[in-house]
Parts: C-alpha cells; sequence; structure tokens
C-alpha cells in the first residue's frame, strides 16, 4: 500500500511488542533484554476496602526475582475495573496467567487509529428538535491523539461550567488549558517525549472530536472545498480527550488506561477511533475490556469496524457490548480532472486545493523516471512534467523528484478522495489505461490536473470498499459491523501544525481538512448516540445501540454486495432513533451469559462482573444465539438443511397500549422464517415481551450469504432487525 496508506490514517505499524525502555539496575540486565510489556487483566474492582496498586505490586513481586519492581510496573488500572501492565519475562507471565484471581494476561500491542455535510445527509439538520439543557450536560469521552482546544470548534461561547456529576481532570500538560467546552484532558503516552501534552499532534483526535461534538463552525472549508458550517451530533455537548496515541501509534496498555479513566470520570458516551488488525478473544482485547467496564456503568462505547476491507471477516471490533460502525459515502463527493492535450477529460479521485495555470504540462510516465534513471536523470525527467505512477507509491518519489503534478490508479481506494502535497488525481484502471494510450500516441503528450470540486453523488450511501466486513470471526452469531455512517471525504477540524497530507514535504497548515476511514464513520455514531441520549438519559447502552440499528435506513442488499456483512443494520438515522417503539436490551447478567455460552466458567465470569454472577445452569440458555441482540445472524454448514432458533425480547418504549405485528420482508426464497408470537400486545411503557425467530432451510449453497428482516410494526414503528445466514468459510 506504500506510505499514502497513512492517509487512511493506519499508522505502519505490525505488532510490535513493547521492550524495555526503563532503565534500571545492572544487575537485572538479563531480565531486561527478555522481558516485554504485558496487560495483565483482574476484572472488576472487588468491593469493600482494597488498594489495588498495592495488590498490583505484590503479585509482580510473588513473580519477579529482584528488586525494582516498581521498574517493571508500568500501570495500575484501578479506578472502573482491575489490573495492571507490567514488563514480564515468558515465564512470569505463565505464572501470573496460572493464578486464581486473574482473568488473562496477554501482550500490550500497538493499535491504529483508523463536517459539513454529513449530518444533514442523515437528516440531523440545524434545526431539528434538541434538549438544550440535557444536551450540555452530556459528556462525550473522546480516546484519539489529542485535542487542539484554540479551534472553532471546540469554542465554549455559551457554556456554563462542567456538569456536576463531571469527576474528571484537566491534566492537559505543557500549554494547554481546558474551557467549558473541553472539560476534561489526560495523556497516557509511553514515550512522553514526543509531546507534553494533549495538544493533538496528529490531527486525527481533533476531527473525530469535531464530528462528535464539534460547536458550530461557521463558513469553513478545505480550500474552498466542502464549505459550509461544520459541527457535531451534539454541538451543545461537552468534551473530554484522552490521549492514547502518538505519531507512530497507540499502546493498548494506554488504551486501557484512559477508559479506566473515562469510565469514573463520568463521561456518557466512548467514541474511538482505533483499533488493530486480527480478532482476539474478548478477555485479551483491551477494547472489548474496557468497553465491558463502561457498559457496566451505562457508557456506551462506539468504535470503527476498521479499514481492512473489502475482504470478508476482517472487522475487528467484534464484541456485542460494542456499537462497530462501517464507513459509507455522503451525497457529496470531492472529485478532481484531468485534462487531455486532445482536450478530453477524465475524472478521478483527490482532494487537490492547488490550481495550476490553465496550460497543459508535458506528460511522462514514472517508470522512466525512476527505473533505470540516476536520481540526477530521475530528476530532470519529472520536473515541471505531469508524472503517471503505476503504483501510489510512486507520488511522493514524484513529489520529491520536483514533478509538478501526479496521475496515479486508484486502486481499492477508489471511492475515496485523498489529500497529496502535489496536484494529484486517482484514476480508475479503464481511464488510467487511456490516458496511457494517448501518452504514447503522440509526440508531445501534455496534461493538467484541475483543482477538486464537489459533485452530488446520488447513490450514497454505499459502504466504501476499505471498510473491514463481517462477519463476526469469533461470535458468528453476533453481527459485524452493526451499523453504517458517513466516513468519506468528511471535513471536521485539523490540527493546525500538521500537514493535511500527512507528508512531512507540504507546507499547508490548515483547521479544517477532508479525511476518509472508519475512524470519521465511528463519531458520527457517537455523535447520534449522544443525541438519542440527551432525550432518553435513563436509557441503558443497549437500548440506545438498539434504537439506531432498528431505526436504521435500509441499504443497498443487491447480490454483489456482502449485504450486512457490509453495512451491519443500514445507514445510522438518529432522528429515528429518539423514537424507535420498541428495544431489545441486553444488561450485564445477559452478557456474561453470552461470555459463558462462549466457554467462560463460573470463576471467570466470576472476577470479571466482580459479583456472584455464575452461569446459567440450563443447557438451554448456553448459545450465543440467546443474546438479546438487535439482529439475528449464525452461520449454517452449506449445503445442510438447518434449523435454528433466535429468543428475543422486546421492551415497549413507545406508546402505553400498542399491538405489533411481525413482518419478514423481504420474502426470502432460501429462509422459512416463523415469529412466535407473530402478535405482540403492550400495556405499558417499560412492559417487556419475549418471541422466537425460528428459521428452517433447505441448505444454502456454498460461501453464500442470505438475509432478510423482522420488522415489528405498530404502524407507526417499523422495529427493524436483519436476518444474515451465511455459509461462509472465514477463519
Ligand atoms: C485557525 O485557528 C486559529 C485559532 O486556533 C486562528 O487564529 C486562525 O486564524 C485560524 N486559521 C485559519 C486559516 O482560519
Ligand atoms: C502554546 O501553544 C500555541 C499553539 O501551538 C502556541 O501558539 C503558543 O505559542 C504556545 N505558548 C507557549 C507559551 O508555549
Ligand atoms: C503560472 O503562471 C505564473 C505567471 O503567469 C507563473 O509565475 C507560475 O510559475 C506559473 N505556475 C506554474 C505551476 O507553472
Ligand atoms: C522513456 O524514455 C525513453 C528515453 O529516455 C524515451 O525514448 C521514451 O519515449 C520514454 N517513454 C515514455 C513513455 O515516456
Ligand atoms: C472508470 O470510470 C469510467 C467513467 O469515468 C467508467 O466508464 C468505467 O467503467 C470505469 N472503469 C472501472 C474499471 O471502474
Ligand atoms: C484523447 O485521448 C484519449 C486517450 O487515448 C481518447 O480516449 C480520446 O478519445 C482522445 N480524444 C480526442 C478528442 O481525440
Ligand atoms: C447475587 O447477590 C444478590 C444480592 O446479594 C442477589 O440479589 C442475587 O440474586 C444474586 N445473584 C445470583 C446469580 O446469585
Ligand atoms: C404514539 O402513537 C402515535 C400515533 O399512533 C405516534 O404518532 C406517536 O409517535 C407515538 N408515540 C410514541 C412515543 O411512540
Amino acid at each position: 500500500m506504500g506510505k499514502f496508506g497513512a492517509l487512511l490514517f493506519h499508522f505502519f505499524f505490525t505488532i510490535f511488542i513493547l521492550t524495555s525502555s526503563f532503565s534500571c539496575e545492572a544487575t537485572d540486565e538479563e531480565r531486561k533484554a527478555s522481558s516485554s510489556a504485558y496487560i495483565v487483566y483482574m476484572g472488576a474492582l472487588p468491593d469493600g476496602e482494597y488498594t489495588p496498586s498495592t495488590h498490583h505490586f505484590s503479585l509482580l513481586q510473588s513473580v519477579i526475582q529482584g528488586s525494582s519492581i516498581e521498574d517493571y510496573l508500568i500501570r495500575s488500572y484501578e479506578r472502573s475495573f482491575n489490573g495492571f501492565a507490567a514488563k514480564l519475562t515468558d515465564q512470569e507471565r505463565q505464572e501470573l496467567a496460572s493464578m486464581e484471581e486473574i482473568v488473562s494476561v496477554f501482550p500490550s500491542e500497538i493499535y491504529q487509529t483508523q463536517t459539513t455535510r454529513s449530518w444533514d445527509f442523515m437528516g440531523l439538520h440545524e434545526t431539528i428538535d434538541r434538549r438544550l439543557s440535557v444536551e450540555s450536560d452530556t459528556i462525550v469521552g473522546v480516546i484519539d491523539t489529542g485535542i487542539w482546544p484554540e479551534l472553532e470548534s471546540f469554542s465554549d461561547e455559551g457554556f456554563g461550567p462542567p456538569p456536576k456529576k463531571w469527576k474528571g481532570a484537566c491534566d492537559g500538560g505543557t500549554n494547554f488549558t481546558c474551557n467549558n467546552k473541553i472539560i476534561g484532558a489526560r495523556s497516557y503516552l509511553e514515550f512522553p517525549s514526543n509531546s507534553e501534552s494533549v495538544r493533538d499532534d496528529v490531527g486525527h483526535g481533533s476531527h473525530t472530536a469535531s464530528t462528535a461534538a464539534g460547536n458550530h463552525a461557521k463558513d469553513v472549508s478545505f480550500y474552498g472545498l466542502a464549505e459550509g458550517t461544520a459541527r457535531g451530533g451534539v454541538p451543545s455537548a461537552r468534551i473530554a480527550a484522552y490521549k492514547v496515541c502518538e505519531p507512530d501509534g497507540c499502546f493498548s496498555h494506554s488504551i486501557l488506561a484512559a477508559f479506566d479513566d473515562a469510565i469514573a470520570d463520568g463521561v456518557d458516551i466512548i467514541t474511538i477511533s482505533i483499533g488493530h488488525t486480527g480478532a482476539e478473544g474478548f478477555d485479551l482485547d483491551t477494547i472489548a475490556i474496557g468497553s465491558f467496564h463502561a457498559m457496566v456503568k451505562g457508557i456506551l462505547t462506539v468504535n470503527s469496524a476498521g479499514n481492512s476491507g473489502p475482504a470478508l471477516g476482517t472487522v475487528a471490533s467484534l464484541a456485542p457490548w460494542l456499537m462497530t460502525v462501517a464507513a459509507s459515502s455522503i451525497d457529496r463527493r470531492i472529485v478532481t480532472k484531468v485534462s487531455l492535450g486532445n482536450r478530453t477529460t477524465f475524472i478521478g479521485s483527490s482532494v487537490n486545493s492547488f490550481k495550476l495555470n490553465e496550460t497543459k504540462f508535458p506528460l511522462v510516465h514514472g517508470r522512466n523516471a525512476s527505473a533505470q534513471c540516476s536520481e540526477s536523470e530521475a530528476r530532470r525527467l519529472v520536473k515541471g512534467r505531469i508524472v503517471m505512477c503505476d503504483g501510489v507509491t510512486g507520488i511522493k518519489e514524484a513529489f520529491r523528484a520536483g514533478a509538478l503534478g501526479t496521475i496515479s490508479v486508484d486502486g481499492i481506494y477508489s471511492d475515496a478522495s485523498f489529500i497529496y502535497p502535489l496536484p494529484a488525481v486517482a484514476l480508475n484502471s479503464t481511464d488510467y489505461a487511456a490516458v496511457m494510450s494517448y501518452l504514447s500516441s503522440t509526440d508531445n503528450p501534455r496534461a493538467t490536473v484541475l483543482k477538486s470540486e464537489a459533485i452530488i453523488d446520488s447513490a450514497a450511501p454505499i459502504v466504501v470498499s476499505f471498510s473491514s466486513r463481517g462477519p463476526n470471526v469469533i461470535s458468528p452469531d453476533i453481527l459485524k459491523p452493526d451499523i453504517s455512517a458517513p466516513g468519506v471525504d468528511i471535513l471536521a477540524s485539523y490540527s493546525p501544525i500538521c500537514p493535511p497530507s500527512f507528508s512531512s514535504e507540504d507546507k499547508r497548515r490548515v483547521n479544517y481538512t477532508i479525511m476518509s476511514g472508519t475512524s470519521m464513520s465511528c463519531p458520527h455514531v457517537a455523535g447520534a448516540a449522544a443525541y438519542v441520549k440527551t432525550f432518553h438519559p435513563e436509557w441503558s447502552p443497549s437500548a440506545i445501540k438498539s434504537s439506531l440499528m432498528t431505526t436504521a435506513l435500509v441499504m443497498n442488499n443487491n447480490k454483489d454486495s456482502n449485504k450486512e456483512f457490509d453495512h451491519g443494520s443500514g445507514h445510522v438515522n438518529p432522528i429515528k432513533a429518539i423514537n424507535p417503539g420498541l428495544v431489545y436490551e441486553s444488561s450485564e447478567v445477559d452478557y456474561i451469559a453470552f461470555l459463558c455460552s462462549i466457554g467462560y466458567n463460573d470463576k471467570k465470569v466470576k472476577i470479571i462482573s466482580g459479583d456472584n454472577s455464575s452461569c446459567p445452569k440450563s443447557s438451554d440458555a448456553r448459545s450465543p444465539r440467546h443474546l438479546n441482540y438487535p439482529a439475528i445472524t449464525t452461520r449454517v454448514r452449506p449445503g445442510k438443511p438447518f434449523t435454528v432458533s433466535f429468543p428475543r425480547r422486546v421492551t415497549n418504549v413507545g406508546n402505553k397500549s400498542s399491538t405489533y405485528t411481525a413482518i419478514i420482508f423481504p420474502e426470502s426464497k432460501e429462509l422459512d422464517i416463523k415469529v412466535t408470537p407473530s402478535v405482540l400486545s403492550f400495556k405499558s411503557v417499560g412492559e417487556e415481551k419475549s418471541f422466537e425467530v425460528i428459521v428452517k432451510g433447505s441448505g444454502l449453497s456454498q460461501n453464500s450469504i442470505v438475509s432478510t428482516s423482522l420488522v415489528w410494526s405498530d404502524g407507526t414503528h417499523n422495529v427493524r432487525s436483519p436476518i444474515v445466514l451465511h455459509s461462509l468459510n472465514v477463519r
């Protein structure tokens, strides 16, 4: 993918285990060389008198031979759950892992960070009904690269003091001041020398924070592109910034520390546009662990699905208590035209703020410049010319060699536009080949790259190719991703010290920039969730999640798509979500039963929950399909007849007395679906009713995905859950 992969905000790190960076006594040299950072997870905090750090210290002391334990303890988790991060040898890791009170021990890894028009596109217009006083008591916790507090999006004009429930701190470090909009700031960098403050030196955190909860910023644009008022989903809400990423990536033990604080600080929603590739068990995954304890405290965590698509089974955010977000297009696309010497014009993607003169410049093929030439020869060949680059990697080289502009092939990123340090455009392979044929057909090939323009994309929303896809490779009975939201060409705040193309040679500096990724779609759903919460402050995380999923706009399910494994329940629709009619709720007890159903024993769930929780005795309840999820999915063996049942419960949150009828829509040739009972009559708000969905079929062909949906309708509300069965062979 090359250097420009950074445009998608994946840091270039393969999994890398932190090696010792602490200094300590020479006697421990050997140990130092063979130790690495691990997270020791110990579940919920015990009730009553308990000093976590003392306990952590003594556990370490019991396995580490020698002195200076403090050199090996990286961090204690002690506010919202129990555990610590430490430098351990393999033997020490094994000893700890075998202890009764320890759930899991796993290596700390490097995770990667993965708007004007977008909120209108989702139907959340500026003039909509808002609960402003509740909104201003709502706190969105942003776990990311920090924040740039002076930007207009974070202005606290008209804001009162922080809500009374706020227990956090403004610990932003050097030259960082909070205000009544940004009420909290904490930093967890492994290498604090990278930055001494929560100030965003990457740009990603300011972008996500402003998308979720930014204040109105009028007349902003990227050099005139995507012009308008930028705002978050809940412009009056407060922001607490937790900086866990340094320019090279985000350590998972830092992410866990941010969860530990955010939960105890009293945030209402957590948005985290960070992830890793490769799925892991829920007790080995910091985001799953942190968000579990957040859920117990009534906080919904919204997480990006990842940018590893379009292959199936690539989504790595898999826990059922997380809300996992895919990225889709909005009706505004940023495109760039190339005009050739023969007056033909092609349309490609890029965000190009540069204006070349009307004149057309000589066009050369990059291979000539780099393959067999010396560096000086290459320079001579590309200087003052438009260079054609077969791959995106060539763009930076061409730029360094003095090219005036580049034309490249868009590859898998065809459906989003990225910023380059020079006039550049990415064409699809057909158009690129046409330009190549023009180049070789004339003695004096010429071309120019025009400034980008915004066009209307009537096909939107469509999930972008890079968005990570389901199915869930850990729990095939839990649909992932859960939902889709805008993640293409999104304008939002940026760090004014960072080049918008992420290329150090780029001298431009901006307060607002255009980015694409599931990192951008995640805070849209976090903003929507916060918006729903302002109408229903008492709702559980699962009720908020259910309301967003069951009211989502139905998305394209044609036979070429991966159906719900692309987009989950559909495209987020915040206005509808405030009045869903019915919700599918799951509480801690349900999630514990779910963990039991996937192999956790009584002992483990007791530690995780910190109470007398135990696994249900009846074998009946021991299927992950029994989790009251607002979507229905499972894997079946290809070619074999199947009958699968999914028990579910819904809670009435609409009118006091209402009657809902089950509808299966659209009709499915492959699936025979029975819902019993098929009519649910409610007499009061908060009343819960159970039903069962039985899905039968005579066998799916190999590697197929079939889907339909269950809609509970009372004539006003249509409570929709996708039903997805597949016979894919992933993992
Ligand atoms: C960017 O924001 C700063 C305040 O942080 C402001 O002083 C500056 O004028 C803004 N720059 C642009 C180009 O709008
Ligand atoms: C604080 O940071 C801002 C933004 O980078 C900068 O303009 C200002 O000079 C800094 N102040 C000090 C005292 O370092
Ligand atoms: C565009 O034209 C102006 C003057 O006509 C010149 O100074 C400038 O260098 C030209 N730019 C490019 C990219 O050729
Ligand atoms: C590549 O360079 C050679 C000589 O340097 C030239 O003859 C040829 O036309 C060039 N090809 C392209 C596609 O520019
Ligand atoms: C490339 O785009 C053109 C329109 O500009 C379209 O006609 C063509 O089918 C596209 N080719 C591919 C491979 O997508
Ligand atoms: C210009 O060249 C392109 C690429 O070979 C070709 O598709 C197009 O038809 C040409 N236009 C004219 C007006 O000849
Ligand atoms: C756990 O304890 C509480 C109170 O002590 C009790 O109400 C509850 O029924 C117990 N739950 C289980 C699963 O034993
Ligand atoms: C109650 O029902 C009416 C119509 O029957 C509907 O317009 C309204 O939205 C419902 N209220 C709620 C809270 O669902």
